[in-house]
């Protein structure tokens, strides 16, 4: 059994199964609905219920509050329909951006340690250009042989060469394929583009731009992109890494904040000597820089404990949710634990 479920933003209407959610039938449906954590604690699938009934389960307040909830609003990635149905998921501005899913064969251009433990990859687009992205957003990467995994790009839209920085993890399988097997010249396939942690591009208020590790690449992508806009806002940009070994692309940042006086790089190492640089976790310093965030937008990436960690800190100091974009980099086990789907998967 299945019910109609029109979706009033995309103009469509789907058949969505008993029990599925109207997430995964708009996704299944090839609908851009916007998305981002799929297990109700972000908030991106918020959505007006303009008719009909469904059943949500295992949301966090902080994604869908009851005030929203007794006024209409729901969350697509927990609503199953009871009934046929109309949503409409919520737009602000230039919140929506849909670029059509694109297959690209590409092709390993060059390799070098960023650091340590993190590979700069760069892939000329062999066919499939031209490749239509907003700045933060990821693409699902298939190396040879290996299953495909999620990566970021660190390029601007347009760059006709993609840039990815990838972290080998621990027990890790493909980032260390990319460490010890890719070789210049490997062909790469790239899926995408996917997720809404993009930079809104209309906004005018302050950025606080927020990168752990490998959180670097969407963040170089988004704070490149404003400067190249000519956004005329001031831009905070905090780097939380471990020791000085994992701080990379400081001499990049640093002459850009020379050449744009709106942008501020602040490098935070949690291991540091405080001497040279800040020292501490990297929402700390946030939290020790701001009482209020008026006006502001947040964008953060990488490991899940710090963005979960900054999300909260900007939460009770009354951040909009929609004025916080996250994309924590989860790893595939950890995101089908939570049951979650990864860019292969969608
Ligand atoms: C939206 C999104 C964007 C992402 N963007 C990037 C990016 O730009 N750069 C990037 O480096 N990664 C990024 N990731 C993470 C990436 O998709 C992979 O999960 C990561 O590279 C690990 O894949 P793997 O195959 O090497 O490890 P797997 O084989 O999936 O992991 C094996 C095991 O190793 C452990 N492990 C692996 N990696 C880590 C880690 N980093 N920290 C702790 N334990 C780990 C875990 O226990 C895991 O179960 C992103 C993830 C998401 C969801
Ligand atoms: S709350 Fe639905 S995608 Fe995050």
């Amino acid at each position: 059994m299945s019910f109609k479920v029109r979706i009033a933003s995309a103009d469509r209407t789907i058949d969505v199964p008993t029990g599925e959610t109207i997430l995964d039938a708009a996704l299944e449906a090839g609908i851009g609905y916007p998305f981002g954590c799929q297990s109700g604690n972000c908030g991106a699938c918020k959505s007006h219920l303009l008719k009909g009934e469904v059943s949500m389960e295992g949301y966090s307040d902080f994604a869908l509050s009851d005030e929203e909830k007794t006024s209409g609003l729901i969350l697509a990635c927990r609503a199953a329909p009871n009934a046929d149905c109309e949503v409409a998921w919520l737009q602000e501005e230039d919140d929506q951006v849909i670029h059509p899913r694109q297959v690209l064969a590409t092709r390993v251009l060059s390799l070098d340690d960023a650091t340590h433990d993190i590979k700069r990859v760069r892939l000329e687009v062999v066919s499939g250009e031209p490749f239509y992205f907003s700045a933060g957003q990821f693409v699902s990467v298939s190396f040879e042989g290996c299953a495909p995994r999620d990566y970021s790009m660190a390029n601007v839209p347009g760059d006709p060469v993609l840039e990815f920085h990838i972290r080998l993890g621990q027990a890790a399988t493909t980032s260390a394929y990319v460490f010890t097997t890719l070789k210049v010249g490997d062909p790469v396939l790239v899926e995408g583009p996917f997720g809404a942690s993009h930079l809104r591009e209309a906004h005018r208020g302050p950025i606080i731009a927020v990168a752990g590790g490998s959180g670097m690449a969407p963040m170089k992508s988004i704070v490149e992109r404003a400067l190249a806009l000519g956004m005329p806002q001031h831009i905070y940009f905090y780097f939380g890494v471990r020791a000085e070994r994992d701080l990379y692309l400081h001499d990049h940042f640093a002459d850009l904040a020379k050449k744009h006086p709106t942008l501020h790089f602040i490098p935070v190492l949690s291991e540091g000597d405080g001497i040279a640089r800040r020292c501490g976790l990297v929402h700390e310093a946030v939290a020790a820089d701001w009482d209020e965030f008026d006006g502001c937008k947040a964008y953060l990436a990488g490991p899940p404990a710090m963005v979960e960690a900054a999300t909260k800190l900007l939460e009770q100091r009354d951040m909009r949710r929609l004025d916080i974009h996250a994309d924590a980099f989860y790893t595939a086990a950890e995101m089908a634990q939570a049951g979650k789907k990864t860019g292969a998967e969608l």
